[in-house]
């Protein structure tokens, strides 16, 4: 096939990050998505209302040229009452869950994964009908942090049946297993946990552009990935995780974990979907799954892709500042057409 159309694409996990680099990230995706789920960690993270409306007009400042929905998503407190809760129900999409220091800005995250600390909260949000995401590591050894996370995936989704619960970027072929055990249980995966294994990241000259939370893990688990995406599986979302930093904050001793991959993401998803004669599901995983799972109706937009080369610009700048993309450099084999 030499063009193929994606409607309403959406990106389920997305940092679109604030001031000059929301100016220049935001676009990036308003162009081509309908939507996209956003992350709350800023520093500090989105935990007010005030804050939570703020930032929605700034991201709709930024992407202004675009019919675009920034699905807002506020930040898990355990101190979040019923009636806040209540209030804000309608302005968010979601409520995302990080267990503290885990990832980048999740250091006010919850000390505690015990479903008898989350029980406030969690049980105001099933009743109120507020999904969660989760950010499912441990901190054990980093190989093992998602596979160790499992058993509280499971404790949530039995102890709140009602709860909508999306384990976020999964990379791991056990969290593909779980899918199916819990009704309630959902998931996104990335565009680079479907490409890249532990491998590509540290098996040759460091990869500091490909590092990651959730690290990315081994071929079998790689495969168990791809496969459930290529077949739109029908509780899997993609969601990019783009998370872009400055170049100096990844080209450095302490590179800051995040790929920056919302340039590239449909031209790729084309390319692998296309490659592996599985495009008529591109649009359900890319889409229609979330559009269900969520129950949203993102603005109509249409994007041909074309069989042409995209060479991947070898950066993005603003102000003084440069952002890399994954595949810096490289020609890719689709195109979004002009
Ligand atoms: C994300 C970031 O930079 O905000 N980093 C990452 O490696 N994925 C946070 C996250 O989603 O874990
Ligand atoms: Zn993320």
């Amino acid at each position: 096939m030499s063009s193929f159309t994606i409607s309403q694409a959406l990106d389920m996990h997305l940092h679109l990050r604030d001031g000059d680099m929301l100016n220049l990230v935001g676009p990036l995706t308003s162009k081509t998505f309908s939507g996209a789920l956003v992350m709350p960690n800023l520093v500090p993270p989105i935990t007010t209302k005030d804050a939570l409306l703020s930032y929605k007009q700034r991201i709709k400042e930024a992407c202004k040229d675009d019919d675009f929905e920034p699905y807002v998503t506020l930040f898990f407190q355990n101190n979040y009452s019923y009636e806040f809760l209540e209030d804000i129900k309608d302005e968010i999409i979601a409520i995302k869950l990080y267990p503290a220091g885990i990832t980048t800005n999740s250091e006010t995250g919850v000390a505690s994964m015990d479903v008898e600390v989350l029980r406030p909260t969690l049980e105001s949000m099933s009743k109120l009908g507020i999904p969660l995401c989760i950010h499912g590591e441990t901190n054990g050894f980093v190989m093992d942090r998602e596979k160790e996370f499992m058993p509280i995936y499971e404790s949530i989704a039995s102890a709140f049946p009602d709860l909508k619960i999306i384990m976020e970027h999964i990379t791991t072929k056990d969290a593909i297993e779980l899918l199916d055990k819990y009704d309630n249980l959902y998931a996104t995966v990335t565009l680079h946990h479907l490409l890249i294994t532990l491998d590509d990241v540290a098996g040759g000259m460091l990869q500091p552009h490909l590092f990651c939370k959730p690290i990315a893990k081994r071929p079998e688990d790689r495969s168990a990935l791809l496969n459930a995406a290529l077949k739109a599986h029908p509780k899997l979302m993609f969601g990019s995780d783009s998370a872009p930093h400055p170049k100096h904050k990844k080209e450095c001793c302490g590179c800051a974990a995040g790929v920056f991959t919302a340039p590239i993401a449909l031209q790729v998803l084309t390319q692998l979907f296309n490659d592996n004669n599985c495009l008529e599901n591109l649009n359900k995983f890319i889409s229609l799954n979330a559009q269900k799972i969520y129950g949203i109706k993102p603005p109509k937009k249409d994007i041909k892709l074309i069989q042409k080369e995209f060479i991947v610009p070898s950066s993005y700048e603003y102000k003084n500042e440069q952002v890399v993309p994954m595949y810096a450099g490289e020609t890719l084999t689709w195109s979004i057409e002009e």
